[in-house]
């Protein structure tokens, strides 16, 4: 693919006594054009190496956000620099930062009562300046404070981990991270799922529709501040990879502490979801607790086969297998759940209103864009 790869260039401070930093991973034979871009430490086979018709290396944030919305590709690049260069960077991406315990709970409360009580415009507003300050804030920090300039300059353990809620202090919690089980923090559920590149737009497109019927309410359905997060994905020689260059699409949403509890217009992701793996022939993220979304997806892996057969020589004993794992391989069983409200937790796709919350107004419909999905409609919306 002729491209343009955007290379974020990071100082990073290497505290490996005695080792030679490994070759510089992008090489062009013109300046900054026809790059080859190679993954050194080769840890993922399939995608070791990458070609691109142009580079560029932005030095500002405002550079690099201009190129991201161009659709360039992001390659970053952590330079070695000598022990000897002064530097305490950070990051500090928001989400993962630890934040005063009560700060969390008012929020997590101010988001119950805007679910259970609020209007479609509210939750939108009420979206739309979070998104607006979490904007303001800085990723990356130059001394753990604030944000300078690049390049950051900094530990390892500082700049490559995940965020500092890795290590938070122990204060009785006072302070804690979003999604600590002890405090009633943040609670969501995430669905994500991968569409084939080629039928993307027609997949965006009705996406787009859907939305148009009424922007409100589905706003108001995804988590707003982040909305349908897209990225693109390589296809894989893997057993189990994805078998086409695909999109990766990301849908965070509110999920009630009470079990069973429909959403307001949780319809609406259930039919981007059923639509994605149905019609678009989207296969769903490993990692997510969709069971309906299992329900069929391993037969759209044409090497599931190989798989098997290396998974048999390994593990005759089937000592890394269980009741899911069978399930989700199309060895044993259905990995749907047929029981009274299985769609409102996305144990199954709805076939009758039981499976909805017919005492709180929700009944299994047809979609709105996509007909053929099924989905727990609340009665006013329909
Ligand atoms: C582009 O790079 C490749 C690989 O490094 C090289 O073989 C080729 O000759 C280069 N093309 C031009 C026009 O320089
Ligand atoms: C929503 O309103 C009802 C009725 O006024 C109330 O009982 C309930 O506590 C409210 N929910 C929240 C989360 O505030
Ligand atoms: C609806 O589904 C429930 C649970 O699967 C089942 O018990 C019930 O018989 C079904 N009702 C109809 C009308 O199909």
């Amino acid at each position: 693919m002729e491209s343009l790869l955007v290379v974020l260039s990071l100082g990073v401070l290497l505290q490996l006594a005695g080792c030679s930093p490994p070759p510089d991973p992008v090489m062009c034979t013109h300046g900054t054009s026809n790059c080859t871009i190679t993954n050194t430490y080769g840890s993922f086979t399939d995608r070791t190496i990458c070609r691109a018709a142009k580079v560029t290396y932005p030095r500002t944030e405002q550079e690099l956000v201009a190129a991201v919305a161009a659709g360039k590709v992001i390659y970053r690049q952590d330079d070695r620099v000598d022990v000897s260069t002064p530097g305490n960077g950070l990051y500090d991406l928001p989400l993962f930062r630890t934040t005063p315990t009560r700060e969390l709970i008012d929020a997590r409360a101010a988001e119950e009562r805007l679910q259970e009580n609020g209007t479609d415009t509210a939750r939108c507003e009420a979206a739309q300046q979070q998104a607006a300050a979490s904007e303001r804030l800085n990723i990356f920090t130059n001394d753990g404070v604030s944000f300078t300039g690049y390049p950051v300059v900094g530990y390892q353990h500082r700049i490559q981990a995940s965020g500092p809620c890795l290590n938070s202090p122990e204060d009785g919690l006072l302070t804690s991270c979003a999604w600590d089980p002890r405090i009633r923090g943040s609670f969501f559920d995430n669905s994500g799922f991968s569409v084939p590149l080629s039928k993307a737009p027609a997949f965006i497109a009705d996406m787009q529709r859907l939305r148009n019927l009424n922007p409100d309410l589905f706003c108001s359905s995804v988590d707003a501040r982040i909305g349908v997060l897209l990225r693109y994905v390589k296809a894989s020689s893997a057993y189990l990879g994805k078998p086409e260059d695909s999109i990766g699409v990301d849908i965070i949403y509110y999920r009630s502490h009470t079990e069973d509890m429909p959403r307001a217009h949780a319809d609406v992701v259930d039919e981007i979801e059923q639509m994605a793996l149905r019609k678009y022939g989207g296969i769903p993220h490993w990692g997510k607790s969709r069971n309906f979304a299992f329900d069929g997806a391993i037969a759209k892996y044409p090497k599931v086969h190989e798989f098997l057969k290396v998974k048999d020589r390994y593990d005759p004993e089937g000592l890394f297998s269980n009741e899911w794992t069978d399930k989700v391989l199309g060895i044993n069983g259905s990995p749907n759940i047929i029981k009274k409200r299985c769609a409102i937790e996305g144990l199954c796709v709805c076939s009758n209103n039981s499976h909805c919350a017919p005492e709180q107004g929700y009944f299994c419909r047809p979609g709105k864009v996509y007909k053929e999905a099924r989905v727990c409609s609340f009665f006013k919306d329909y």
